[in-house]
């Protein structure tokens, strides 16, 4: 395993479809690395992703091994994650895993438990993490009683191979379980299933440990992939701030109760007495401010950060446990919304 902190990192990518195809330019553009070599079982895609990035095709990830590799990115589909990391983790390769880390708690499990064995780093690609909206949020220092998230787009017929659980709920549940720092006590859900035997649509309410004044946060979250729309947002709530954050437009809305206790105040009051308000505009009532949001590009920063933490010897930001973690709450929100589910059609 290379522990130099400066010597060129010989990269890779396993799965060059849709996503596999960013992580393989990524691989040429982050500083000190250098795609070497793409194993797809598509032979046509392996040479369409060398001819345009470099590197040279695999036919097997043992191919990719003996060929010499430091650096992986595993973006199969999510049914192939394990067979591929377990070799590459006993190889002592440092793997970059696409969320989810598997289909399943038990092949989640099974990569962790590799990555503890191998010494070498596991990454899950958790990308909203490094989303320059969700970085916003966390530098408000945020401890949330109330959150709500949406992420609904129509049907890409592509990761069938799961749920919209473990295809897209999956990365606002990595999401809900940094922010709350800990799983859910209680799930419940409702889901449905229309174009197969996996939900299509879930809506789900998680709730979180009692905060120290015993209060009981919650999270509100909705996936859906056949929606007309495409559409991802928050909005938390803590005790004195409220945010409001759309993924899409990379914009948000920060409301604090400093600047506003005096308003809600006399409003409180005259509402109290019984005063007539609707002729007031809510919105010009409240003092906002934008959330500041940086420019960048997530997968990058993902991808540098990994690097960063290959060549210090720190923990990954997200490691192998949180994505075990991730999975473990999907699998409860898979099961109430089942217990709970309906099928259309
Ligand atoms: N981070 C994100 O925002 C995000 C978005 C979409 C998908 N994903 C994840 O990325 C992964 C891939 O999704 P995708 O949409 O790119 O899928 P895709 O179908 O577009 O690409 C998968 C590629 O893997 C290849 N492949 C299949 N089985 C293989 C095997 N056993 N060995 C080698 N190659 C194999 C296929 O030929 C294809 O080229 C999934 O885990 C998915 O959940 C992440």
């Amino acid at each position: 395993m290379p522990t130099a902190s400066t010597a060129t990192l010989r990269c890779g990518v396993i799965g060059v479809g849709k996503m596999g195809r960013h992580h393989a330019r990524l691989w040429t553009q982050v500083a000190g690395c250098d795609l070497v070599g793409v194993v797809d079982s598509s032979a046509e895609r392996r040479q369409q992703v060398i001819d345009q990035y470099g590197g040279r095709g695999h036919d097997s990830v043992e191919a990719l091994i003996d060929a010499g590799v430091d650096l992986v990115t595993i973006a199969t589909p999510t049914v192939h994650h394990r067979e591929a990391a377990e070799k590459l983790l006993a190889a002592g390769v440092h793997c970059l895993i696409e969320k989810p880390l598997a289909p399943t708690q038990d092949e989640a499990r099974a990569i962790a438990d590799a990555a503890k064995r191998s010494g070498a780093l596991l990454q899950v690609g958790h990308v909203v993490r490094y989303d320059p909206v969700m970085v916003a949020i966390r530098k408000l220092g945020l401890r949330p009683r109330f959150v709500e998230v949406d992420r609904v787009s129509p049907m890409t017929f592509r990761s069938v191979d799961v749920g919209v659980v473990l295809d897209m709920m999956i990365h606002d549940i990595d999401v809900l379980l940094m922010l709350f720092g800990a799983e859910p006590v209680d799930v419940r859900a409702s889901s449905v299933s229309v174009l197969g035997e996996a939900e299509d649509v879930c809506n789900a309410r998680l709730e979180f440990p009692r905060m120290a004044d015993g209060y009981a946060p919650v999270a509100n979250v909705t996936a859906s992939r056949l929606a007309m729309k495409t559409e991802r947002k928050i909005r938390v709530m803590s005790d004195d701030t409220y945010v409001s954050a759309d993924f899409v437009d990379r914009k948000g809305t920060v409301a604090r109760k400093g600047p506003n206790a005096s308003k809600i105040a006399e409003v409180r009051e005259l509402l109290k007495q019984g005063a007539d308000l609707s002729h007031l505009n809510f919105l010009d009532l409240l003092q906002v401010e934008p959330l500041a949001v940086e420019p960048g590009e997530p997968l990058k920063l993902q991808a540098e950060d990994f690097v960063d933490a290959i060549r210090s010897g720190r923990r990954p930001l997200v490691d192998a446990e949180d994505g075990f973690a991730a999975v473990r709450t999907a699998d409860r929100i898979v099961a109430a919304g089942r217990a709970a589910g309906s099928r259309m059609v």
